[in-house]
């Protein structure tokens, strides 16, 4: 299975997931035309759309996806999600035309959010609740509803790739930096971000594996998130807290 990333708007990204048999599915689709521009390009039939959360920067391309491909099947976590066909629940295994999806519910960003992980594949498309170096803004659910959905994606096989909804990627890291005090600890990081800014103009997919080390909102057990704790006198969850709610403001 191969995946396109597709970059859409000012910095999301949304994938097109295809293989030899020239079928493709499409996640979180934006912008129509640059999809159907590389499905065209490529003979690619869509016959699958799967939506991570209600926000229009991850569901406004389906309109004209559907106007090229009447027959897709677009799956969602809510029938409220226009041109919703399927509806997705927590646990529910999905097969595309071809993969197969486990979905696994993570309120926080929204309260609608849910996540693709392909575990044949060693891929998850996480949408808007994790970033690399950072995680989505809680905006319809609890500080706490977010930091155990993120906990779900830290459970995962740690060789997952990630492909996540949004280019954030330089900010969560100059953040990171400047709140921790720890710029030292980021400098092989920042090393491989420029690289993969340079070789491919942008830092998605990643590695979970490294996010588990170095994300501080993903895992607070990690080497470095235990020497923080310490130094404020944190819990778990009361570092996931400060950080998230001082990145708010940054
Ligand atoms: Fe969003």
């Amino acid at each position: 299975m191969k995946i396109k990333i597709i970059n859409q708007l000012k910095d999301n990204y949304s994938f097109v997931l295809y293989n030899r048999t020239l079928k493709s599915c499409v996640i979180d689709p934006a912008e129509s035309t640059p999809i159907l521009n590389f499905v065209f390009e490529n003979n690619l039939s869509i016959k699958d759309i799967f939506i991570t959360h209600h926000h229009k920067d991850h569901t406004s391309g389906v309109k004209g996806i559907l106007s090229a491909f009447p027959e897709v099947n677009v799956h969602s976590p809510s029938a409220q999600i226009e041109n919703t066909r399927f509806v997705l629940h927590d646990q529910d295994e999905v097969s595309s035309c071809l993969n197969t999806f486990k979905i696994i519910k993570t309120p926080g960003h929204t309260l609608d959010h849910i996540i693709y992980y392909d575990e044949s594949n060693e891929v998850l498309f996480c949408g808007d609740t994790l970033f690399r170096l950072g995680c989505g803004r809680v905006f319809e659910g609890t500080l706490y509803e977010m930091y155990n959905s993120l906990k779900k994606i830290n459970e995962l096989n740690k060789k997952t790739i990630i492909y996540c909804g949004h280019e954030y990627t330089l900010n969560n890291l100059n953040f990171i930096e400047k709140v921790l005090k720890k710029k030292e600890a980021y400098l092989t990081v920042r090393k491989k971000i420029d690289h993969d800014f340079k070789n491919k103009g942008k830092t998605v997919p990643f590695l979970l594996e490294d996010e588990q080390r170095y994300n501080l909102f993903l895992n607070q057990n990690s080497k470095l998130a235990t020497l923080i704790k310490k130094e404020l006198g944190l819990t778990d969850f009361e570092l996931f807290a400060y950080l998230r709610k001082t990145k708010d403001s940054f």
